[in-house]
């Protein structure tokens, strides 16, 4: 594929201290765009200067939602080198949601190739403090200006990037989730495996009614009984029983976290038991009740692996290991963040240089 670049003739200034980046509110000074039409196919990829971009008012898009995305980091080690961690996996997947959302694939070795070119201009952007990180948002959505109900024939893949500290602000503290009872955010045969918007904007409502009562994220039951487990939304959620990892299995409705997928790789490699299945809210409380629930943590790419203080599930608090973060938790933390930064080997071949 054939990339164009166009550098900014009026470069940003860097943040002075990467201890107080927040997470995405700064934008990097370039960014990757392609267009896709019916007929032709992907075309015109470049690397342009980082800015707003024209779209009609009746952009598909606006009125019917038909938008796919993912969330990568490039991290930079020691040495002053640039990697991603399993960057392969973030764009099979988003081709999993494309194919969902009626959106045109793309192949997955031009989005990498879009990634690496992209990076490479704005590579000074890559934060050199330990704990931060250039969080990667590569997106696609429709574009025509038509308000019938049907795919789109106009679209465009565009990578932006936003240097990161950690997505909580309290950073490993562990953070309080609230279970909802009341809302659903995906059915099985719906769209909760994608990475789409809507599933987004569905968890909006239930995390205000969370930050009023003064929890951090919500915890999703399934559509269907509201019984068992699914996903915090920003993150998968594992419980550890008894010494058992236990995490919900992937059936349509859970997004397919790839920190999910190597933590489990991880607990295997280690001897650790861990099992995907399906879990009651019920079965978590009666292991907190019998002294069983020793660790409950979020893994996700924003949140890398996120220790879990509190749950609240109806009148029911369930304070996990003393609101302090668990030995597994942390092990899983140090491994993850240990690769990602190279200070530990990766004998997983998990890591892809810049
Ligand atoms: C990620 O972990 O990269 C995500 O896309 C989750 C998002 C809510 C920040």
């Amino acid at each position: 594929m054939e990339i164009r670049i166009e550098k900014t003739q009026t470069p940003k200034e860097k943040p002075q201290d990467e201890t107080k980046l927040g997470f995405g509110h700064i934008f990097t000074d370039h960014m990757f765009i392609m267009d896709y039409d019916t007929g032709m196919g992907w075309h015109d990829a470049r690397v342009v200067p980082y800015g707003d971009i024209s779209l009609s008012p009746a952009a598909m898009v606006l009125h019917y939602g038909q938008e796919i995305f993912e969330g990568l980091k490039a991290y930079r080690t020691a040495d002053g080198s640039i990697q991603f961690f399993r960057p392969i996996e973030n764009f099979k997947r988003m081709n999993i949601s494309a194919e969902r959302l009626v959106i045109p694939e793309i192949p997955v070795e031009d989005a990498l190739q879009a990634l690496h070119t992209v990076v490479e201009v704005d590579k000074d952007w890559v934060p050199h403090t330990d704990g931060a990180s250039l969080y990667i948002r590569p997106f696609i959505f429709a574009a025509d200006p038509f308000l019938g109900v049907r795919p789109g024939d106009k679209y465009y893949f565009m990578i932006i990037m936003s240097p990161s500290g950690a997505y909580y602000s309290t950073g490993l503290e562990p953070v309080s989730i609230y279970v909802e009872t009341k809302y659903v955010r995906a059915v099985r045969g719906g769209m909760g495996f994608t990475k789409t918007g809507g599933n987004y904007a569905a968890s909006l409502h239930s995390q205000d009614d969370a930050h009023k009562l003064n929890y951090s994220q919500v915890l999703w039951l399934d559509g269907i009984e509201q019984k068992y487990i699914e996903e915090v939304g920003s993150m998968n959620i594992m419980f550890v029983i008894d010494g058992e990892v236990v995490t919900p299995q992937l059936q349509g409705s859970v997004l397919s976290g790839i920190t999910r997928k190597s933590v489990l790789e991880l607990c295997k490699k280690w001897g650790i038991k861990a099992t995907e299945r399906r879990i009651s809210i019920q079965e978590v409380a009666d292991a907190y009740d019998a002294g069983k629930l020793d660790e409950v943590f979020g893994t996700g790419t924003a949140a890398v692996v996120s220790p879990v203080g509190h749950l609240r599930w109806g009148d029911k608090v369930m304070e996990i290991g003393g609101n302090k973060i668990g030995k597994l938790t942390q092990r899983l933390y140090d491994t993850m963040t240990g690769m990602q930064y190279g200070k530990i080997p990766d004998d997983m071949g998990w890591i892809e240089k810049l």
